[in-house]
């Protein structure tokens, strides 16, 4: 059967792997996006896969967007809310303003897009959430208490939601990736990153299609019997 997915930060990175990891299962897939339109508008000419812009920190841009989604194609049976923002900075330099913009794209939008699907997946008696946490999440990073609060959020998110979807068919994981070959781990500074390579046993940064295949893997209508799990993937960084 054809699922409905929706990938939030869809169309780059992990976003965009995932997004077109679950169309070539047989997915209906949609994108949404935030900002980068230009992007967005060659995602889309290059994969076929629909691309919605709204911001996912906003409640009710997401009731809007899903309801647009839903009118245009159906109801939404997985959602991969993987949107995320760093605004890297020590304590004592960051303003409230990264501090609250991180809180409410990583950790808000999860609760955001959720609400706006679970309804119809309780009903329906069927659903798959995937989180994007991360590494940091788990273990803390020097300069990042905005990422690593929202991501560690996340996880917690993800155990108490699965207990309420256990019992109707909603599934719902989270993801703990380690450093990934994206935009956003290229924007930390080389002289960080470096140092940061030398303590993954792996010995290199993470590819985005290998967080995608476990995310489609977690997502798989036979899926059912996992949740509430976080998985990592992190080269063997961080074991947890
Ligand atoms: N532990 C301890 N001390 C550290 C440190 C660390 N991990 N990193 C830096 N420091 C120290 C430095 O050695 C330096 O001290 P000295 O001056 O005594 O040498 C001091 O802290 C200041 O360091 P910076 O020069 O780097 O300070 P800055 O203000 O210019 O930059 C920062 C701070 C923005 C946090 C910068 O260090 C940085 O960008 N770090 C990367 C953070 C990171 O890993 N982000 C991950 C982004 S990707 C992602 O988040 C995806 C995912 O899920 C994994």
């Amino acid at each position: 059967m054809s699922r409905i997915s929706v990938v939030t930060g869809g169309t780059r990175g992990i976003g965009a792997a995932t997004a077109i990891a679950l169309k070539d299962r047989g997915d209906t897939v949609v994108a949404v996006y935030g900002y980068n339109e230009e992007r967005a508008k060659v995602f889309t000419a290059e994969t076929g896969i629909a691309s919605y812009r709204w911001d996912v920190s906003n409640f009710d841009a997401c009731l809007t967007g899903i309801a647009s989604v839903e009118a245009d194609l159906g109801p939404v049976d997985i959602l991969i809310n993987n949107a995320g923002i760093t605004r890297d900075g020590t304590v004592h330099k960051m303003d409230c303003e990264n501090w609250q913009a991180v809180i409410d794209t990583n950790l808000g939008s999860c609760f955001n897009m959720s609400r706006a699907v679970i309804g119809g997946m309780r009903e329906r008696k069927f659903g798959r959430i995937v989180n994007v946490g991360s590494i940091n999440g788990q273990a803390g990073q020097y300069g990042q208490v905005n990422y690593a609060a929202a991501k560690s959020g996340i996880h917690g998110f993800t155990k108490a939601l699965a207990q309420e979807g256990a019992a109707q068919g909603i599934t719902v994981n989270a993801i703990a990736p380690g450093y990934i070959d994206t935009d956003m781990v290229a924007a930390v500074p080389d002289r960080v990153l470096d140092k940061i390579i030398e303590r993954i046993p792996v010995g290199r940064l993470g590819k985005a299609s290998e967080i995608a295949r476990a995310i489609r893997f977690l997502t798989d209508d036979d899926a059912g019997f996992i949740t509430g799990s976080t998985l990592s993937i992190n080269g063997g960084q961080h074991m947890y």
